[in-house]
């Protein structure tokens, strides 16, 4: 079958690689099952592993079969699998455990050890190919009414986990009732933030670079948040005029935001961090302020990094929600298919110069 992979180290590398179908049997005691892939977006995170930034091979292979956001359908299943069929629409989560003892209870994405494993990205294969298996403990079922956009899972699990660490941690404050929100960027991770935090009932500001109106700002309106342009307003004085703001998501991928958004949060805040940086910029900061304030205020600042089973479960609830909420507001961020594994050429085109993209994603069978 075919599959698109990289060379990790390579840069430009991506092709065409042919490997065996695998089947139910390749997981130990029955519990394999097999998936037809449907659809799979791609991002940031594949644009780097394609630009050799980022990614390695699993044992044994000099390639790497790239893509973490899937969406399929379960063709086989093995005789210990219970509460999943044949037919079920599926997604996988992506990160696979260690050693370390979070991912020994289930929180693989807590992981202290140093190497990790993530579908797609790092030591294991991921899902832009014709079948992959796993194990059920790694596949949630998607109820068939949400199969049109069910791919955009695996982003909304990133998400999930930012916003539910940071109302865990609030559980600090005995009684916290946010109602200000602010997400930086507006890209598919600010967008599903700022649908997440409206779907939790908090007014939300999200603030990105480009001036509206364009497609983004347009979304942003279609679900009662405001959008505004950081041309136009600094997030410190969106925080003056329409904070302040109880709960920060950074998803910009531009680390000096992440400062500005520590000036930007209100008393008790909490700032959570998403944007994956890989570069060494450095910037001035006002420092003693920022510290000063982080004390006087008692706010707290998380990173969040992937995402476990039950993010991917709390996923699931949510795009339902939306649909019922704003239907039809997910398939708008749909914006870029590209069919067949074949054109991975164009598929990586869309994804680097495509103007005005939000989800750029594989159609690799119907649904
Ligand atoms: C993926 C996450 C992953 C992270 C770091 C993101 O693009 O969506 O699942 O943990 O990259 O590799
Ligand atoms: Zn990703």
């Amino acid at each position: 079958m075919k599959a698109i992979a990289v060379f990790p180290g390579k840069p430009n590398s991506v092709h065409l690689a042919e490997l065996p179908k695998p089947s139910v049997d390749d997981i130990p005691d029955g519990r394999g099952l097999l998936v037809k892939v449907l659809r799979v977006g791609v991002d940031g995170t594949d644009k780097e592993i394609n630009a050799a930034e980022y990614g390695a091979a699993p044992d044994g292979y000099d390639f790497l079969v790239i893509g973490h956001e899937s969406f399929g359908q379960v063709e086989a299943v093995g005789p210990k699998v219970t509460g999943l069929r044949p037919g079920d629409y599926v997604v996988a989560t992506v990160r696979r455990p260690g050693s370390s003892i979070y991912d020994r209870i289930g929180t693989y994405d807590m992981t202290t050890d140093d190497t990790y494993f993530e579908r797609g990205i790092n030591l294991r294969h991921g899902f832009l190919t014709e079948y992959y298996v796993d194990d059920p403990e790694y596949i949630v079922k998607i109820p068939q009414g949400l199969k049109e956009v069910g791919v955009l899972l695996e982003p909304t699990t990133v998400v999930e986990k930012g916003i539910a660490q940071a109302y865990e941690i609030q559980r600090r404050l005995k009684v916290w009732r946010p109602q200000r929100a602010a997400v930086i960027g507006a890209g598919t991770i600010g967008l599903l933030a700022t649908l997440v935090l409206r779907l939790r009932g908090l007014e939300v500001t999200t603030l990105a670079r480009t001036r509206k109106p364009y497609l983004n700002s347009d979304l942003i309106e279609a679900i009662g948040a405001r959008y505004e342009s950081t041309s136009d307003v600094s997030i410190l004085q969106a925080a003056d005029k329409f904070g302040p703001f109880d709960i920060i998501f950074e998803a910009s991928g531009f680390s000096p935001l992440a400062f500005e958004s520590m000036e930007a949060l209100g008393k008790n805040g909490v700032l959570a961090l998403s944007s994956v940086t890989g570069g060494d910029r450095k910037i001035e900061v006002p420092a003693d302020k920022i510290n000063l304030e982080f004390v006087l205020g008692n706010k707290v600042m998380v990173g969040t990094v992937n995402a476990n089973r039950e993010y991917f479960e709390l996923g699931v609830r949510d795009l339902a929600q939306a649909e019922a909420e704003y239907p039809g507001w997910l398939s708008r961020l749909l914006t870029h298919p590209v069919k067949g594994l074949e054109n991975y050429a164009e598929l990586f085109d869309k994804l680097t110069t495509a103007k005005g993209a939000i989800k750029v994603f594989c159609e690799v069978a119907d649904l």
